[in-house]
């Protein structure tokens, strides 16, 4: 169904002024200009701006006219982010969002307030949720080929969080985590947060290799492995199922638990069986619904083995008890109603077509990337530091991030990590040549 007219012109506003092109302040033209101009009626017009309005991002002033608001504090985009650039593009963070989302939410919202026990959202849930709700996130990662029961699911508030959950259950400050040379930046955040040292494996553009994985477990305590077999960040690996079964074996040989993140998974059509699946007593899921729902939904899950359970409802309910009752309605209807399956499927093709742009414009140059996934890890020139090329990049409007956010050992590879996800796409190709040649700009 095609959307009404106006939504098109509230959505074109909106994303100026969150991107920035209309700053703040920028004076709009009168509801009867705006109609002119776009050949809608009057009452449309006015709509358009009432919608704004609703959503915080415009203002009326009595008799002087329609503003774009003064944002504060956290509104979408950090205070870092808001770059004072007349047009900023985000390539340092992905926030997939398909068209129409926002109306997804009303009408889900509209149905929680209508139908069902809405004051039942307000009591006290157990730690890690409730059983049936449990049960629609077990059923939906059949999917993803983990046969796992209720019960050794917990919902938790984003994948970050069922990560701290898995990390606080199974490690001691002091304890050896064996992580990818280059991995999400997050595990390093809650290694810090942990007291845990962190043991870089080597990578390949293929995956960790896994004979210096051996060789580290026969030399050192290893507690855990972080690893993220599917559609990897940063460098969007995929292992095939002669690597899984070989991390697989090390975990046993060593005694050691993988803790596997799913968070990306969903972007590669046809993946080999996930960790769990292969070493469902060794390995701990965790994954969330921030990629291929919404970031701001914060809804994750942990999958833990039976022995496992006890302890990380104990700690989950000392940090943070998981996912809030609302937030829980929200995702668990969107898993049930198909709506999830929906807009995973919006975001392969997304992405694929996102990576299509992103081959042409850096035809050349050194491209690590998963055919359909987010993300692209662009290797540099020596003499191109990553930290110059962040810093000539952002005065050119355009975010990036550097290399040792994803570096987790001493050494730090000359690249930049560019999320694809946040620009609309129409205007990825034109992002991607500006940053080519600001890039190539940079005097050896
Ligand atoms: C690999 C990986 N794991 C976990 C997360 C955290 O996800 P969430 O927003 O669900 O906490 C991210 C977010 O970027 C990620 O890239």
């Amino acid at each position: 169904m095609r959307p009404p007219a106006y939504k098109a012109i509230v959505d074109e506003y909106a994303a100026a002024i969150r991107s920035g092109a209309l700053p703040a302040g920028t004076r709009l033209p009168t509801h009867r200009a705006l109609a002119r101009e776009r050949r809608v009626a009057l009452a449309t017009a006015t709509r358009v701006y009432a919608e704004l309005a609703a959503a915080g991002l415009v203002v009326g002033e009595q008799g002087r006219g329609t503003f774009v608001r003064v944002r504060s504090g956290y509104d979408g985009i950090e205070p870092s982010r808001a770059l004072p650039v007349p047009r900023l593009a985000d390539l340092s963070f992905n926030q997939p969002l398909a068209p129409g989302q926002g109306d997804l939410l009303r009408q889900a919202l509209r149905t929680l307030a209508t139908s069902g026990d809405a004051e039942a959202l307000l009591r006290q849930h157990p730690p890690g949720g409730h059983r049936h709700d449990r049960a629609v996130v077990a059923t939906y990662l059949l999917g993803r080929g983990i046969d796992t029961a209720p019960e050794n699911v917990l919902l938790t508030s984003g994948a970050q969080q069922a990560l701290d959950c898995v990390l606080r259950t199974l490690t001691r400050p002091g304890d050896v985590l064996a992580v990818d040379a280059l991995s999400y930046p997050g595990v390093k955040l809650l290694a810090r947060a942990h007291g845990l040292d962190l043991a870089p494996v080597p990578v390949t553009p293929a995956g960790p290799d896994l004979d210096a994985l051996d060789r580290l477990c026969r030399a050192r305590p290893v507690r855990a492995v972080y690893t993220i077999p599917t559609v990897h960040n940063p460098l969007g690996w995929v292992l095939d199922r002669r690597q899984r079964e070989r991390l697989a074996a090390i975990a046993a040989a060593h005694g050691c638990t993988l803790i596997e993140d799913g968070t990306y998974a969903f972007l590669e059509p046809s993946p080999p069986p996930p960790l769990y699946a292969l070493a469902p007593d060794h390995t701990c899921y965790v994954a969330g619904l921030s990629k291929n729902v919404a970031p701001g939904l914060r809804f994750g899950f942990a999958v833990l083995p039976n022995r496992l359970l006890q302890a990380a409802t104990g700690s989950l309910r000392a940090a943070a008890w998981g996912s809030p009752g609302l937030v829980t309605a929200l995702a668990t209807g969107w898993l049930a109603d198909g709506t999830v399956a929906r807009l995973e499927l919006h975001r392969r093709e997304d992405a694929a077509a996102r990576q299509d742009i992103a081959r042409a414009a850096l035809a050349g140059l050194d491209v690590t990337a998963h055919p359909s996934s987010y993300v692209v890890w662009l290797g540099l020139e020596p003499h191109q530091r990553p930290d110059h090329v962040a810093a000539a990049l952002a005065a050119e409007g355009i975010l990036v991030s550097t290399a040792d956010a994803f570096a987790t050992g001493p050494h730090t590879p000359h690249a930049v990590r560019l999320a694809l996800a946040t620009p609309p796409r129409h205007e990825l190709g034109d992002v991607l040549r500006r940053l080519r040649k600001a890039i190539e700009e940079i005097p050896p």
